[in-house]
């Protein structure tokens, strides 16, 4: 039986390699997805609810329900201050990840070279491949100064075959988040190599400490090269509704529409009756930042106190990169070892770029309570 080429070049990610060793342990304590484990809110639920009641759940077009990208539009003019078509801008697609893939898809050719600050995440790689690309990694991350974007490197980086750079704000999966002048830098350079630029904000409203989300959006230079990616699965808890949009240049959107129907044919319909209700009644989230600001702080406090530990504080998102290489272990030992010795899973920084070998990933999707369980182990076994 034959098996394609770009079917064999895709690996299992590590995230998910420790995921399934994890339910080997009926104990287990499992930090790898980012998957939140609140519940979404119950309005937001009863709109899908009340669509499957009345046989509202057929095919929509390609890019969505209409009334799904006024309601996107609408977000759109409030979180970015941006007037869009929701008829020509706009693609609802099956969470942010299909919006990346079908982002990509209408841009990467054969050998065109696209690229990701690292530590990344893991499917833009596996996306780019995918799609006959390369990606050119650029690491962006250390721990005293966290994503630092350097003008000069960027462009260093950039040849005649690239097509498009990757930005990722609040990151996965150090929790930073790129500042204002560091996005200027990238808007200024994709301006000048006509560059599109993928801006993956769907950590975005995950941000602590009354910090402002800061988006490319926001610079003339990055206005008509940006495709914005988002999505209701980390905003609203709903990893599973999968729904998510793109919104950008009208020719990009116009044919990720076109493969879309190739694809999926539209996002989940009850889905993007959930995102109506959410996004045009401005259903507030505040209670999801809350409680994950509340484990943050918990998390950093105690695992600071753990002789060989040196967490990373995060801005944002549920993920904590914590630095482990005064334990003489690189991430891959350490994750498998904990996993088995203490039975908490985490993700090894290596799944994240070759760079990130001295970290490992935390995801505080679980609560405090389990957190405090999960702390002890940790102890015992450091
Ligand atoms: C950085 C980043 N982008 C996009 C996604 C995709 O999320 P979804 O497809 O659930 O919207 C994730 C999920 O973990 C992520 O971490």
């Amino acid at each position: 039986m034959k098996i394609s080429k770009r079917a064999r070049l895709i690996q299992p990610s590590l995230t998910r390699k420790l995921f399934n060793m994890a339910k080997e342990y009926d104990d287990v304590i499992d930090l790898t997805l980012g998957d939140p484990d609140l519940a979404p809110p119950k309005s937001v639920c009863d709109a899908a609810y009340s669509a499957m009641n009345s046989n509202k759940l057929h095919y929509s077009a390609n890019a969505g329900l209409l009334e799904t990208r006024a309601a996107i539009a609408e977000r759109i003019k409030q979180v970015w201050g941006i007037d869009c078509n929701p008829a020509e801008d706009i693609i609802t697609t099956v969470g942010g990840m299909e919006a990346l893939y079908l982002a990509m898809l209408s841009m990467v050719d054969e050998g065109d070279e696209v690229i990701v600050f690292a530590p990344y995440y893991v499917n833009y790689i596996q996306m780019i491949e995918l799609c006959g690309g390369k990606p050119v990694i650029i690491n962006a991350y250390d721990s005293q100064n966290g994503i630092v974007i350097d003008e000069n490197v960027l462009e260093e980086h950039i040849t005649n075959k690239t097509v498009a750079i990757i930005i990722n704000s609040p990151n996965n999966p150090t929790g930073d988040i790129i500042c204002a002048d560091m996005l200027k830098i990238i808007a200024r350079t994709a301006q000048k190599y006509d560059l599109t630029i993928i801006s993956d904000e769907v950590y975005r409203t995950l941000i602590y400490d009354n910090v402002k989300h800061e988006s490319i959006l926001q610079f003339e230079e990055a206005k008509n090269r940006t495709i914005l990616i988002d999505s209701l699965s980390k905003e609203y808890s709903m990893t599973g509704w999968r729904i998510g949009y793109a919104y950008g240049p009208r020719e990009i959107i116009a044919n990720m529409v076109k493969l879309q129907e190739n694809v999926a044919a539209c996002a989940t319909v009850s889905s993007q009756y959930a995102l109506i209700e959410a996004y045009t009644n401005q259903i507030p989230n505040d209670y999801i930042r809350t409680e994950f600001q509340k484990r943050r702080d918990y998390l950093f406090g105690e695992i600071i106190k753990i002789d060989k530990l040196n967490p990373l504080m995060p801005k944002g998102t549920f993920y904590m990169f914590i630095n482990i290489s005064k334990t003489g272990m690189k991430s891959e030992e350490f994750a498998y070892k904990l996993l088995k010795k203490a039975h908490i899973a985490v993700v090894p920084g290596v799944a994240y770029g070759d760079m990130y070998d001295d970290y490992v990933r935390v995801a505080f999707t679980k609560e405090i309570d389990v957190l405090k369980i999960a702390i002890d182990r940790l102890k015992r076994f450091i």
